[in-house]
């Protein structure tokens, strides 16, 4: 058993990191917010509800309202950035081509890829793709949006501006955020709240301040 005392509150607005060493369970917990895996104990409620008590139509609407975007972007390779974006759209939505346009662009200038709805995500770099991923689930409008290292295997540089994206997205729309990285400059960036992972429990939460004093040698290592 990973996780083994996770117990967390995150409040509505608010972006919290789970900072913990590889292996400790951090994309296993964003998976059970999703429901992509059953805890064999406990409970995970979303918008006031158990998560794995909800029938079919709940379960997609709680879905809809839950954003996820995945550590290598997850883009479909075979398709357009215009019809990546279009995907979820007709899947959850069924708009018109008119609608979708519309939608499409929209979501493309938040994230500051406007030029690139006809690229195919073999000519986009890592960065770009991070980018148009995070494009492709603010399309859907989530109240929620998880992060799996939205930062790793990027230059510094294009780092800080993707940090910089998801705390201007929670800044505009009062996103609730859960940010899973251990990329000390994204929690520096996005975090109000940190939560500390180790050997299946939190150890600690706090702001970045709190964290960042607090005396213990394995939460210390993580700001070296
Ligand atoms: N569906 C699952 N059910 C039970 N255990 C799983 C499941 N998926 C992964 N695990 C195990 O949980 C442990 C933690 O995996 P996880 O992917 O959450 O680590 P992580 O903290 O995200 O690490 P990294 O920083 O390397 O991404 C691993 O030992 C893995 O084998
Ligand atoms: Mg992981």
């Amino acid at each position: 058993m990973i996780l083994k005392g996770v117990n967390l509150a995150v409040k509505k607005g608010e972006t919290i990191v789970v900072l913990g060493k590889s292996g400790s369970g951090k994309s296993v917990i964003l998976q059970c917010i999703i429901g992509l895996i059953k805890p064999d104990e406990g409970v995970i409620k979303v918008f006031g509800k158990d998560i794995n008590t909800l029938g079919e139509k709940e379960f997609l609407d709680f879905r809809k309202r839950t954003g996820f975007l995945f550590q290598s972007g997850a883009l479909y390779d075979s398709m357009s950035v215009r019809e990546n974006l279009e995907f979820p759209l007709k899947r959850h939505y069924g708009l018109e081509s008119k609608e979708l346009n519309s939608k499409v662009e929209n979501a493309l200038r938040e994230v500051g890829l406007a030029d690139a709805i006809d690229k195919m995500p073999s000519e986009l770099s890592g960065g770009m793709r991070k980018r148009i991923g995070l494009a492709r689930t603010l399309i859907l409008q989530p109240e929620i949006l998880l992060y799996d290292e939205p930062t790793t295997g990027l230059d510094p540089g294009t780092s800080r501006e993707i940090s910089g994206l998801i705390r201007g997205v929670q800044k505009e729309r009062g996103m609730t955020s859960v940010v899973i990285t251990h990329d000390m400059e994204c929690v520096r960036i996005t975090a109000d709240r940190i939560a500390v992972l180790k050997e299946g429990r939190f150890i600690k939460t706090g702001n970045y301040e709190e964290v960042k004093t607090d005396g213990d040698e394995f939460i210390k290592s993580f700001f070296e």
